[in-house]
């Protein structure tokens, strides 16, 4: 099942670029930029990715990301990705990136957006991967710090599809950022939020009703309301889940507890991703696995969570259409 998942055509849609930074990249990028890392070795980098909590992850994560200064590091880190999403059958994706995690270091916003929107062009040259890029608030952080956020980004417009709302969640709701999340919705940008990952159902209601999100990144709590349930696979608002990430960051003791064959039972449009990759031990595919493996996952429930991932994504239909027709060919000629 592993060679089918391998040459399946999928959509990545929760993914954070700063969390696809490898230690050999940010050993390398350290280097040029003479910064000086608490590790020695890549080694000594992996062995501190043990994480008790999405906190614990964060703190590391933040840390990691500092070795990024010049546009060519934002590049030099996308194109890594792309090269791996590649490998891994990916042909669309839709990247986060957390810009007050980088202009807090006095890093342009410019800097970081271009450094990555080159990345996805030639990418896409290259690969023929499609791509959106969606800009997060970091949720610890107040909403003025939002708002000033979203005011950068509007030069840059064009570059960018939607906002989102990650970092810590619990004691950060929703409604912390109703308005800027208006505003953005004013200047067009579609929203989505981080919600009921570590955090309570209720912060799916939110995201919902006071973000108006079209898709909810996480959402495993969901289960625990069973009228939300009902209405989010009735209005078919996608859930990005991240199954590696939920087991890293201790959010389920254990792959075999995790919802997901529950989500899929009560007909949640469920989308499978890896979240921050090289932190959690897998990019897109490994994800997959662990869910097939543990579940026992047919070809059907695949292909059907990666046609998910193409009709959840923010392009045209004609799009979807042709992606999704690839899985069909795909599967009549698979052995
Ligand atoms: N949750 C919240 N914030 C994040 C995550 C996550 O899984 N990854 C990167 N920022
Ligand atoms: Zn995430």
């Amino acid at each position: 099942m592993n060679n089918f998942i391998k040459g399946l055509p999928k959509a990545e849609l929760h993914l954070h670029i700063e969390g696809t930074l490898e230690p050999e990249l940010m050993l390398e990028i350290a280097g040029r930029n003479g910064i000086k890392l608490p590790y020695e070795s890549v080694e000594e980098i992996r062995n501190a990715y043990n994480f008790n909590s999405l906190q614990e992850f964060l703190d590391i994560y933040f840390d990691g990301m500092k070795v990024l200064i010049e546009e060519k590091d934002f590049y030099d880190l996308t194109t890594s990705y792309l090269e791996k999403a590649h490998s891994q059958s990916v042909r669309h994706v839709e990247i986060f990136f957390d810009p007050q995690a980088h202009t807090a270091r006095g890093i342009n916003f410019e800097t970081v957006i271009n450094g990555i929107d080159n990345a996805l062009l030639d990418g896409e040259k290259k690969f023929g991967i499609t791509y959106k890029i969606i800009m997060c608030f970091l949720r610890h952080l107040d909403q003025n710090d939002a708002f000033k956020t979203l005011e950068m980004a509007i030069p840059f417009k064009e570059k960018i599809i939607g906002v989102g709302l990650d970092s810590s969640e619990k004691g950060h709701p929703p409604s912390k950022f109703k308005d800027v999340f208006l505003k953005a919705r004013e200047e067009e940008f579609v929203t989505v939020a981080h919600a009921g990952e570590e955090g309570p159902s209720e912060y799916i209601r939110e995201a919902i009703e006071l973000l108006d999100v079209k898709r909810i990144d996480h959402g495993i709590a969901i289960l625990n309301d069973l009228e939300l349930t009902k209405y989010v696979a009735e209005k078919r608002i996608a859930l990005t889940v991240c199954p590696l990430s939920n087991l890293k960051l201790k959010v389920v003791d254990h792959i075999d507890k995790h919802p997901l064959p529950e989500m899929l039972a009560k007909g949640l449009v469920i989308t499978i991703n890896s979240d921050d990759p090289s932190y959690f031990g897998g990019y897109i595919n490994e994800n997959y696995e662990a869910v097939q493996k543990t579940f026992g996952l047919g070809v059907e429930t695949l292909a059907g969570l990666a046609k998910n991932s193409f009709n959840s994504a923010f392009i045209n239909d004609e799009m979807k259409i042709r992606l999704c027709s690839e899985i069909d060919e795909y599967i009549n000629n698979f052995e």
